[in-house]
């Protein structure tokens, strides 16, 4: 079995932006900018942005973070969205989610130019990832991606489980699988006998947010297995996949923690370069 090394490959991902954020520089006499606003007190947000700023920094890009308090003006959070669509030193434009229930997330994510949207949450980056054009993609699905690759060369013709349908991983997950010509089931959480779908996968990506939902017996014998959850149970983080079990029969699986997780981040300053690069265009 291989196990999937998400630490490793995501310190490989941001060694290589720092090299081309190099190159960059001297071409354009300018450098990638990330932008982060963090409305409220949420702990989890608190962190994730920390992280999101200390690798930024770390790879060479302008990184900035907007701390707003919970209660906000919608409009002061929009038209600063405005404000920083219009600076050109700003590649890319993170809002960090969940938002304050008194705030429309739609229309935030509407706000921000969808060449600057580094989450690829903005209907037309949804919209040309579902048509097959070139787009911003979701930084987890994006990790994932790139986390499957390493392991399986050739995706064409294989059988990809998704479990999950969410915005942020399973819809943009299953548009990446398809472009790669993989055969995809779409299951979630009210799905029936989920074992029997994902016994017939080659490749399984658990995102649905149940701690190790995805049993030993529920895993073709080789099958490559991507763990997307992150679940605080008494026992500690746990992912969706019970990674004992599984990795008896997994022809690779990514542990959590350290498997998707770093390469989230990876894949978000990877964003904010290639809007860099694509706003240069
Ligand atoms: N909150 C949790 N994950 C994410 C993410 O990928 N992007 C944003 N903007 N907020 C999040």
């Amino acid at each position: 079995m291989i196990l999937i090394d998400g630490k490793k490959i995501a310190l490989e991902l941001r060694e290589e932006l720092k090299r081309k954020i190099v190159e960059l520089k001297s071409k354009y006499n300018a450098i990638p900018g990330l932008t982060v606003i963090l409305v409220g007190e949420d702990p989890p947000s608190k962190i994730y942005v920390k992280n999101k700023e200390k690798f930024a920094k770390e790879v060479g890009i302008n990184s900035e973070v907007i701390r707003y308090p919970a209660n906000l003006e919608e409009k002061v959070l929009l038209d600063k969205i405005k404000e920083l669509n219009n600076n050109e030193k700003v590649s890319g434009i993170l809002v960090q989610l969940p938002l304050p229930k008194h705030i429309d997330k739609r229309k935030v994510i509407e706000t921000i130019d969808y060449k600057k949207d580094v989450d690829g949450f903005h209907p037309t980056n949804v919209g040309n990832l579902s048509s097959g054009y070139d787009s911003s993609i979701p930084c987890t699905p994006l990790g994932c991606s790139l986390l499957l690759k390493k392991v399986e060369k050739n995706l064409s013709g294989k059988h990809a489980v998704v479990i999950g349908r969410s915005n942020l991983n399973g819809k943009p997950m299953t548009q990446m699988l398809l472009k790669e010509n993989c055969t995809v089931t779409i299951t979630h959480s009210k799905t029936e006998d989920l074992k029997t779908e994902c016994l017939r996968a080659d490749i399984i990506i658990a995102a649905v947010g149940i701690p190790e939902l995805v049993k030993g017996d529920w895993v073709k014998k080789g099958a490559v297995v991507i763990d997307v959850g992150i679940n605080k149970t008494e026992k500690g983080v746990v992912g969706d996949v019970a990674f004992e079990e599984v990795s008896k029969v997994a022809g690779a699986l990514t542990p959590v923690p350290g498997g998707v997780g770093p390469m989230t981040i990876a894949c978000l300053l990877k964003n904010t370069v290639d809007c860099f690069k694509k706003l240069r265009k």
